[in-house]
């Protein structure tokens, strides 16, 4: 604490009492004299306040009562001894209450009393001046701490909201696209960039960014193990460098390093079950280097983060085998029917469109959702899966087929439904095989209910099949067959018109008339390449075609079916 004032005031109107003060005083004490109140009063102001003040009580101009409040009202920390002659103590004491005096002493008062007196109002004086000092503290500590705690409740609110918000996305895009932007908002960052091993190719990639250009982002590659990301992720050991020369330590590599001011920190982000990525952050506001708090809370960010993005990565890998294991399967049944070429692709493709339209009819809009869409253009390949299960002299016969090899070759969507039905009894309940069945069953299936294999009418035929019959037909229409040409858009969009309420939904009708001419461009952009071969003889090229691709349907795999 700083020192503090031991200035003592001494005020009296007898000039020898004054004189005698000063002389015996002075040693001791820093001492000043006023002769009147008014005097003092103008020194209190012209000075600031002194320590002590020792007063005469009856004065001519103003009393010392007078000159004690006054000098009160300007230096309230004063420590006041008043001097009365006995006769006047009592008016003194009286005219006061309980004013602001320490100490009375009487006249004539002995010089060692007054000295301790003085010496007294001193210690007071410091007492009550460190006591202020100490509340002052206090109070701002006290301030401090309650705008800690206020910040704090923001943060952890802030925190809490952020993992809200990562449970409820549904696309590692946007997972990680929140990651940098809260990274970079509760941080106070403009760069923050969070590094994946997603992208083909090992090493980290940068998934999503703040403060980079997009050119920065597709191009930053880091192998596993070269600094900064790439040494983080291997060592499993986050870094914070606060330093050039740290920098120029931890990363030999100088040259082109996006991340390359300091203070930079490159957060390893990491589950129970292994490192998921790396979250860097470099131009912290003011370019202070990250403090303890700043880092606590980029470990909580980065433990969220890390969970969330896993759990997207893993939704993504298995969205991946299983989009594999439909097109797997699906290919199977391609394969024996060489011709129907990117059949599978383009019936993906007719139905989104269709289902795109449906959904903003008002009848269908609850029905077809973002995920409907998906599920639908993930099942739609398999609708004709039940071909293997057809025999290569009724499948690929380059003529029309009799009525009795026509019952046969009906028998593809019963063989197709059933092999899901299975998949889905050995446990794998996915939306998709659920619709895939549905598709399967009822791709043939007549809106007037003369279609196979059950004869189903109107709207007991699903929503999914009811699509899927019209984008399949019109791809039917449009393509080479082994037994029939390729007919043209025109034709085939009149052939689907014609059969609305009889062969298709009309709703479904309607979809494809608005989408008419996406149908036409999609036709003509996922054309057969066979379909463009110099082809005199449908037969041979499709006998080439399987020698070259020589893949067989297993037998087996469709036992169960
Ligand atoms: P696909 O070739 O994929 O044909 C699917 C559906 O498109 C057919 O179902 C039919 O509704 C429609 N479609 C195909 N070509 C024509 C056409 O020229 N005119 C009209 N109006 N509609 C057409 P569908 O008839 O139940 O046939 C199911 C599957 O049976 C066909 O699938 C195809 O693999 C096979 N198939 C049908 N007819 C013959 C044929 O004459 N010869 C051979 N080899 N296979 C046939
Ligand atoms: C003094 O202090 O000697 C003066 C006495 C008084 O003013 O009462
Ligand atoms: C890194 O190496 O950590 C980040 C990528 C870069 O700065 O180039
Ligand atoms: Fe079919
Ligand atoms: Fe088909």
């Amino acid at each position: 604490m700083e020192s503090v004032c031991r200035r003592v005031l001494c005020v009296d109107d007898e000039s020898n009492v004054l004189e005698g003060f000063r002389r015996q005083l002075r040693r001791k004490f820093d001492l000043t004299t006023a002769t009147s109140g008014p005097e003092g009063l103008a020194l209190i102001r012209e000075q600031g306040p002194f320590a002590a003040v020792v007063t005469d009580y009856s004065m001519p101009e103003m009393n010392g009562v007078e000159f004690l409040q006054q000098a009160h009202a300007i230096a309230p920390t004063m420590v006041a001894i008043m001097l009365t002659g006995r006769a006047e103590l009592r008016i003194a004491v009286t005219a006061l209450h309980e004013g602001h005096i320490f100490r009375f002493l009487q006249k004539p008062c002995p010089i060692d009393m007054l000295e301790r007196a003085i010496d007294e109002a001193l210690e007071q004086y410091r007492l009550v001046v460190s006591e202020q000092l100490l509340t002052a503290e206090l109070r701002t500590l006290n301030a401090e701490l309650e705008e800690r705690v206020t910040q704090r409740t923001a943060t952890i609110r802030r925190l809490h909201r952020f993992v809200t918000d990562l449970n409820g996305l549904d696309s590692l895009d946007l997972v990680a696209d929140l990651v940098v932007q809260t990274t970079a908002e509760m941080l106070n960052c403009g760069r923050v960039a969070l590094m994946l091993p997603v992208t083909q190719g090992g090493g980290l990639w940068i998934q999503a960014a703040v403060g980079l250009n997009e050119e920065t982002v597709e191009r930053t590659h880091v192998p596993i193990g070269e600094p900064i990301s790439g040494r983080v992720f291997r060592d499993l050991q986050s870094v914070v460098l606060n330093t050039r020369d740290e920098l120029l330590q931890y990363g030999d590599r100088r040259d082109g390093l996006v991340f390359n001011s300091v203070p930079l920190v490159s957060a390893l982000l990491l589950t129970p079950s292994g490192p998921v990525g790396v979250l860097n952050l470099a131009e912290p506001a003011g370019q202070q280097p990250f403090d303890a708090d700043q880092l606590a809370l980029l470990r909580t960010l980065a433990e969220a983060s890390a969970i969330a993005l896993r759990n997207q990565m893993r939704l993504r890998e298995r969205n991946e085998a299983r989009d594999a294991t439909i097109l797997a399967l699906a290919k199977l049944a391609e394969h024996r029917d060489p011709e129907t070429g990117a059949h599978l692709e383009r019936v993906q493709e007719y139905c989104r469109l269709l289902s795109e339209h449906l959904a903003t009819n008002p009848k269908y809009a609850t029905v077809i959702s973002k995920s409907f869409i998906e599920t639908i253009v993930r099942s739609s390949p398999l609708h004709d899966i039940g071909k293997v299960g057809i025999s290569d002299h009724i499948l690929l016969k380059p003529g029309r087929l009799t009525p009795h090899e026509f019952e046969t070759m009906k028998r593809h969507s019963i063989l197709g439904g059933d092999t899901i039905r299975n998949l889905i009894q050995q446990g794998r309940t996915q939306d998709f095989l659920q619709m895939g069945m549905e598709i399967a069953y009822h791709h043939h299936e007549k809106y007037n209910g003369k279609g196979y294999p059950f004869g189903l009418a109107g709207e007991a035929i699903p929503l999914s099949a009811r699509i899927v019959a019209v984008a399949d037909v019109y791809d039917a229409l449009t393509s080479k067959r082994v037994y029939k040409e390729a007919m043209p858009h025109e034709q085939a969009a009149a052939i689907i018109r014609e059969d609305a309420g009889s062969h298709f939904d009309p709703d479904v009708v309607a979809a494809f008339c608005a989408q008419e001419e996406h149908f036409r461009q999609l036709a003509r952009d996922l054309a057969d390449v066979l379909d463009e071969l110099p082809c005199e003889n449908a037969t041979e090229v499709q006998a080439a075609y399987r020698a070259a691709t020589a893949v067989r349907a297993p037998a087996t795999l469709l036992a169960g079916a």
